[in-house]
């Protein structure tokens, strides 16, 4: 660990109370496009940013396992200066970076301390979705610990991967709230590379608790007025002019897409989700809800504001009436600042992608998969026609098959589709074929296009899901689910 970096970034003002959730508006039926529009209190809104880098605790695995206690629960935490009541793990926002190491078992007792049900779900790793693995059918009610055992497969790749609530009606609410952390698997023991864990999320703060949002944010997917990264507001990342750092970027957001400015930063990509790939000078990284980057960047000499550019993910009407936008401003992620007497980790060197390039394989089968949003009592957000159903098998895969899919968004709003267990290769998106071995496991699907993507069955039988990371929109319904036999 190099000096400087404070390790809990979030202080935590005292344990969870028993009173009513400051979140969690459960059950809300969107039901008309300005019916329910409402404005939320308003109340302090954090400080000016610009404060000290910090990340959240590491934890590491020791002799192949990792075991801890995850104890999801009410904390105040400074936001920007001021306390504010969110929902967190272990008592900070994010909660703590796992660490750990291909073939590693990842042990979580998860105890609910929240009002209303909750479960976790470790995004982008290969595990069996099987049991007390990583399972987003189980709900574990408040008061009950459970215990999760993820075994990760001795050939799991190496990268930046993380964890959140997946309780079906509550995600949205939950992740918002403050739920979200990282799990890196690195072979590294860190000593001297740690790379920069950089979780990104974004939150509105009313009366000193998580605003609650109104049917339309959650029909254009909510996004937080304030942007957080690693629960701070902007903070300064501060190194040695023309030293070499490394960011392990999660886009923790709910709806937000982050469109990263990366100009004047020397910024070079090394890989996106789970898929790694040779480094090519970037100044511009989308990531949209559930994406990683693995991205190297030089400090510059004067101070470079790392900026989320604004973006417009399309309207939730219908036709030609139009309909309220999803749009967000430019935002300030954090700011790179030159400082000679901080210091710095070593850079590991880039992993190589191990993933068969499907282009070069016989497909065994394809289908295609259509998300929509249409009226009936209300807008609805449904795959294929349908919403979600826990106890329906939507689409049945067979183990040992190579499928190509097309990912339809018939829809005016952007849909990021997100796939559990199985990475998708990007084969063709906007027309046009894909140069090079794009893994991903969440694609965005632009309104009104598709995309193209290759998913090798390889292993891992059982139930899991796939859906739209919107999580307001996973929480009406856009979500369906698969079964490997
Ligand atoms: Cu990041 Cu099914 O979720
Ligand atoms: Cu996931
Ligand atoms: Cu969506």
């Amino acid at each position: 660990m190099s000096e400087g970096i404070t390790r809990r970034q979030v202080l935590a003002l005292g344990a969870a109370g028993a009173g009513a959730l400051a979140v969690g508006a459960t059950g809300l039926v969107v039901s008309g496009l300005s019916s329910q529009v409402g404005t939320p209190e308003s109340g302090p809104v954090p400080g000016p940013g610009g404060g000290a880098w910090a990340e959240p605790a590491v934890l590491t695995s020791q002799n192949g396992l990792l075991e801890l206690d995850l104890r999801v629960a009410e904390a105040n935490v400074l936001i920007g200066g001021s306390a504010v009541r969110m929902l967190s793990y272990n008592g900070t926002v994010p909660g703590p970076t796992l660490h750990l190491r291909p073939g590693d078992r990842l042990r979580v007792w998860l105890r609910n301390e929240l009002g209303e049900p909750t479960n976790v779900h470790t995004h982008g790793l290969r595990v069996s979705a099987v049991g007390n693995g990583d399972n987003p059918f189980l709900r574990i009610d408040p008061g009950q610990t459970f215990e999760y055992e993820i075994d990760l497969p001795d050939d799991h790749p190496s990268g930046v991967f993380w964890y959140h609530p997946h309780q079906h009606g509550l995600v949205a609410d939950q992740l918002f709230g403050g739920l979200y952390g990282a799990i890196i698997v690195d072979e590294d023991d860190w000593s001297d590379t740690a790379p920069r864990v950089v979780v990104v999320s974004d939150v509105t703060i009313a009366g000193g608790s998580v605003a609650r949002v109104a049917g339309v944010d959650r029909m254009l997917g909510r996004t937080g007025e304030t942007l957080l990264t690693n629960g701070l507001v902007a903070p300064r990342l501060a190194a040695p002019s023309g030293s070499e750092q490394r960011l392990l970027v999660i886009n923790a957001c709910a709806s937000r897409y982050l469109d990263m400015g990366l100009a004047g930063l020397n910024a070079r990509l090394r890989g996106l989700d789970s898929g790694h790939r040779d480094e090519e000078l970037v100044d511009r990284v989308l990531l949209v809800p559930g994406n990683r980057a693995d991205l190297v960047i030089t400090t510059p000499a004067r101070p470079v504001d790392l900026i989320a550019a604004g973006y417009d993910r399309g309207q939730a009407g219908m036709g030609m009436m139009g309909g309220p936008a999803a749009m967000v401003s430019d935002a300030l992620m954090l700011t790179v600042t030159p400082d000679a007497s901080a210091s710095v980790p070593d850079i590991s060197p880039p992993t190589p992608e191990t993933h068969p390039d499907l282009r070069d394989v016989t497909v065994d089968g394809t289908r295609t998969i259509t998300m929509q949003m249409g009226m009936g009592g209300g807008m609805r957000f449904l795959i294929d026609g349908r919403a979600f159903d826990p106890d329906r098998v939507d689409q049945q895969v067979s183990i040992g098959t190579v499928e190509e899919w097309t990912i339809r968004n018939t829809s005016p709003m952007d849909h990021p589709f997100h796939l559990h267990i199985w990475p998708m290769q990007i084969i063709r998106a906007e027309g046009a074929e894909t140069a090079e071995l794009d893994i991903r496991d969440v694609v965005d699907v632009p309104a009104g296009s598709s995309v193209v993507v290759r998913i090798a069955f390889d292993r891992f039988p059982g139930r899991t899901v796939y859906h739209c990371h919107i999580l307001d929109h996973e929480d009406l319904g856009m979500m369906g689910v698969i079964e490997a036999g």
